[in-house]
C-alpha cells in the first residue's frame, strides 16, 4: 500500500472533488478533504468561503453537483440528513435546532422516545436518558427546564448532548463556540478533546484563532470555495492560517480609536432593575466605548435589553442627553441595540439585504413617506461595501447569506439608524478575522462621531482592545469598574469568575 492509499484507507469519511452552485453562483469548486478517526480537523475560512455548505454536503442536506462523499472507502449518495446520521455522521449546525417550547429532556429524546409497552412515553426512562446525556457534556441543567429559558451557551451543550446520544463516529461542529463565553468554550474544547481521544473523528469550524491552534490536529483552509491549504499540527500557526484565509496579513486587529477629550454624559442609567437584573447604575459619555464583561448568565444582555427597551424594567430610569427615555420608546430616544441572536431578534430572512438594512430608518423614503426600492438599495450599498458583505447583490435574501454575513447586515442596520447610544451584544460573533477588523473600525468611527457605545463581548481581547472603561458584571449586578492601568485581562477575569485556566490540549 502506498502512503496515499494508507491515508485513504484510514479515513472515516472523505470528500472528493465536491462542487456545488446555487443558481449561477459557484460556492464550492472541487473541494477534497478527509477526516480520520481520532482527529480534530479544523475547517477555517472567511465568511462566505463555503464552510457550512461543505458540511451540508457531507451530512446529506445538499447533494453535490459534482464529486462524491466516500464513507469507509465506498462512495455514498445520501437520501437526506437522516440517512447520513444513520451512517454515523452527526452534525451540529451553526444555527441551533432545538425546539424552544419543549423541555430539555423532551428535546434530548425527540424522535427516539423511550416507550412503555402500551406505547406511552416512558417519562422516567426519558429523564434518566437526559440526565446521562447532559452529564456527558458536563452541563448542570435541570432536564425539566424549557429550552426557551436556557441561554445560548446552555442550548449549545444540549445540542451536543443530543448529537452524542446517537453514538456517531464522526461529529461535525459548525462554530460551536461562537455563542459561548470563554469559560463555556473551555468546557466544550475539553469535551472535543475527550471525544477525539475516544476515537471519534471531529470536523470543527471556528473563527477563533486561539482555539483553532489549541485543538487542531489538522487545519484545512477554504477560500472562495477552494482549498487554500492544509496544515498539520506540526506546521500550523495563526499567521499561516490567516494568510491562507484572507490572502493578506491582518495587522493591528485591536486598534483603539483616537477619542479625544471626554465629552458630556450621553447615556445615564440609574438603578435600572428587573427580575433578571439587580439595580445597576452607570454613565457613558459621548464618544466613549464602555465594555461590559462577565461570564454568560452574569446579566450583561439582560441589563442591555432593559436599557434598549426590549424588556420592561421594574425600577430605575434611563436618560439620553439629559432627557428621560421612556422604555417603550427607547428607539425614539436614540438608543439602538444589536441583539445577541440574529435569527430570532433581528433579521427578516425572507427579505433582501437592502430592505433589512433600511428597515426602521428613513433611508430610501421619498417625500410623502413613499419608499423607493432603488433609493434603499443605494443607501444600503455604502454599508454593504464598507463591511464587505459577501452576496450576489443587495437584492439577495438575507436567509441565503452565510452566518457571518448575516451578522454584518444586522450591524449595518444599527448604524443606518444613526443612534446616539449604540449597544452591541457580541458584534463579532461568527465573523471572520478580516471582517472583525472592519467592524472595529466602524465602532471607533461611531465613537469618534459622538455616539455613546456599550459593548458586550465574550472575547476579552476585544473588550480590552476597544473599550475606554470596562464594567464587570457578576451575579446580575455590576461588581467592578476598571479603567487605565487596572484594565487588564487578569483583573476582568478575577472579578467575573475568581479564577483563570489555560485552554486544554
Ligand atoms: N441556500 C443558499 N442559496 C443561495 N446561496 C447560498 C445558499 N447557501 C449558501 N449560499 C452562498 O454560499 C456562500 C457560502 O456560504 P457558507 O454558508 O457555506 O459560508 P461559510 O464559509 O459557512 O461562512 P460563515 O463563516 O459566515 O458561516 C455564500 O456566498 C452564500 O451566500
Ligand atoms: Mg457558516
Amino acid at each position: 500500500m502506498t502512503a496515499a492509499q494508507q491515508v485513504q484507507a484510514e479515513a472515516a469519511v472523505r470528500l472528493d472533488g465536491i462542487t456545488k452552485s446555487f443558481a449561477a453562483n459557484p460556492v464550492l469548486r472541487g473541494v477534497s478533504l478527509d477526516l480520520r478517526p481520532g482527529e480534530v480537523h479544523v475547517l477555517a475560512g472567511e465568511n462566505g468561503a463555503g464552510k457550512s455548505t461543505l458540511i451540508k454536503v457531507l451530512t446529506g442536506i445538499h447533494a453535490p453537483d459534482d464529486g462524491q462523499v466516500v464513507v469507509d472507502g465506498a462512495p455514498v449518495r445520501f437520501a437526506g440528513p437522516g440517512d447520513a446520521r444513520r451512517r454515523g455522521l452527526a452534525v451540529i449546525h451553526q444555527e441551533l435546532s432545538l425546539v424552544p417550547e419543549l423541555t430539555v429532556a423532551d428535546n434530548l429524546v425527540l424522535g427516539r422516545e423511550p416507550r412503555r409497552r402500551a406505547g406511552r412515553l416512558d417519562r422516567r426512562a426519558a429523564r434518566a436518558h437526559a440526565v446521562a446525556a447532559l452529564d456527558r457534556v458536563g452541563a448542570a441543567i435541570d432536564p425539566g427546564t424549557r429550552v426557551a429559558e436556557l441561554n445560548t451557551g446552555q442550548q449549545q451543550l444540549v445540542e451536543i448532548a443530543r448529537a452524542l446520544a446517537e453514538r456517531p463516529r464522526v461529529l461535525v461542529l459548525d462554530e460551536p463556540t461562537a455563542a459561548l463565553s470563554d469559560e463555556e468554550a473551555r468546557t466544550l474544547l475539553r469535551i472535543v478533546a475527550e471525544l477525539r481521544d475516544e476515537g471519534l473523528g471531529l470536523l470543527y469550524i471556528s473563527h477563533r484563532m486561539a482555539e483553532i491552534t489549541a485543538i487542531a490536529d489538522r487545519v484545512t483552509v477554504l477560500r472562495d470555495g477552494c482549498v487554500a491549504g492544509t496544515m498539520t499540527r506540526d506546521d500550523l500557526s495563526e499567521d499561516r492560517i490567516v494568510t491562507a484565509m484572507v490572502g493578506r496579513v491582518v495587522e493591528n486587529l485591536y486598534q483603539h480609536g483616537d477619542r479625544g477629550i471626554p465629552a458630556d454624559i450621553r447615556l445615564r442609567v440609574e438603578g435600572l432593575t428587573s427580575a433578571a437584573v439587580r439595580p445597576c447604575s452607570f454613565d457613558v459619555r459621548a464618544g466613549e466605548v464602555v465594555g461590559l464583561a462577565g461570564i454568560v448568565g452574569a446579566g450583561r444582555s439582560e441589563l442591555c435589553r432593559l436599557v434598549a427597551g426590549f424588556d420592561r424594567p421594574s425600577g430605575g430610569q434611563v436618560t439620553v442627553d439629559g432627557r428621560v427615555a421612556d422604555p417603550s420608546r427607547a428607539t425614539a430616544a436614540g438608543i439602538v441595540m444589536l441583539p445577541e441572536s440574529r435569527k430570532t431578534q433581528g433579521l427578516f430572512l425572507q427579505m433582501s439585504i437592502g430592505d433589512n438594512v433600511c428597515l426602521g430608518t428613513d433611508l430610501g423614503r421619498r417625500a410623502f413617506g413613499r419608499t423607493s426600492a432603488a433609493l434603499r438599495r443605494q443607501a444600503a450599498r455604502g454599508y454593504a461595501e464598507r463591511m464587505r458583505i459577501k452576496a450576489t447583490g443587495l437584492d439577495q435574501r438575507v436567509g441565503e447569506l452565510s452566518g457571518g454575513n448575516q451578522q454584518k447586515v444586522l450591524l449595518a442596520r444599527c448604524l443606518a439608524r444613526r443612534p446616539s447610544v449604540l449597544i452591541l451584544d457580541e458584534p463579532t460573533r461568527g465573523v471572520d478575522i478580516g471582517a472583525k477588523a472592519d467592524i472595529y473600525e466602524l465602532v471607533n468611527e461611531a465613537a469618534a462621531q459622538g455616539v455613546a457605545v456599550v459593548l458586550i463581548s465574550s472575547e476579552l481581547p476585544e473588550v480590552l482592545g476597544l473599550a475606554d472603561r470596562v464594567l464587570v458584571m457578576s451575579g446580575r449586578a455590576i461588581v467592578a469598574e476598571l479603567a487605565g492601568t487596572a484594565l487588564t485581562e487578569e483583573n476582568v477575569i478575577r472579578h467575573a469568575t475568581g479564577r483563570t485556566e489555560p485552554l486544554p490540549r
